[in-house]
């Protein structure tokens, strides 16, 4: 079973699968910290359907997929804007990474994808065949590619086809 708060439809509250975070909706609280699974760096709802995930596109033939990232803290996810900020400068840090308190990583919502045939890195995972098929089928597991290409005017990101989020089968 779920744990409370997870299936209350509300786009405001941190700990439902339905919480809308983005650039102009910041977490509350800010520091919110969710119930992490015990081997998989993700809530708990979230991991159970990564495990399913896995096992799918491992059964179609795509390899083995494995978690780049998934809950970051506040505090990492600091560490990950300033990172970007000064490595890439401002305009192309904004459309890489999320301001802390804005990132669906700090939901435990959140994991970017790749394969262990990548090397688990994120680089080239949307050339991969595992990319194409999760792209098509993950939300058979709860999961959507969060922004897509060609999006990122709505988005405010870059095509980023290894960030999914699970929002459950249902709203997937
Ligand atoms: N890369 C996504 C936008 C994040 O930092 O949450
Ligand atoms: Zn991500």
């Amino acid at each position: 079973t779920d744990p409370p708060g997870f299936t209350e439809p509300s786009i405001d509250a941190a700990d439902s699968l339905w919480v809308v975070v983005n650039k102009k909706r910041p977490l509350n609280p800010i520091k919110y910290k969710p119930v992490l699974d015990k081997s998989i760096n993700l809530a708990v709802p979230a991991a159970d359907g990564y495990r399913k995930l896995k096992a799918a596109v491992a059964k179609s033939g795509n390899g083995t997929l494995c978690l780049n990232s998934g809950y970051r803290s506040f505090n990492t996810q600091s560490y990950t804007y300033s990172n970007a900020l000064a490595r890439y400068g401002k305009k192309v840090a904004e459309a890489l990474a999320a301001h802390p308190g804005h990132s669906e990583h700090q939901t435990g919502l959140a994991a970017d994808v790749s394969t262990t045939a990548l090397g688990c890195k994120i680089t080239n995972f949307g050339s991969s065949k595992a990319s194409a098929w999760i792209a098509k089928n993950a939300h058979l597991y709860g999961f959507i590619v969060r922004y897509p290409k060609g999006e990122t005017a709505t988005t405010g990101y870059q095509y980023e086809p290894w960030h999914l989020r699970f929002v459950g089968v249902e709203i997937a």
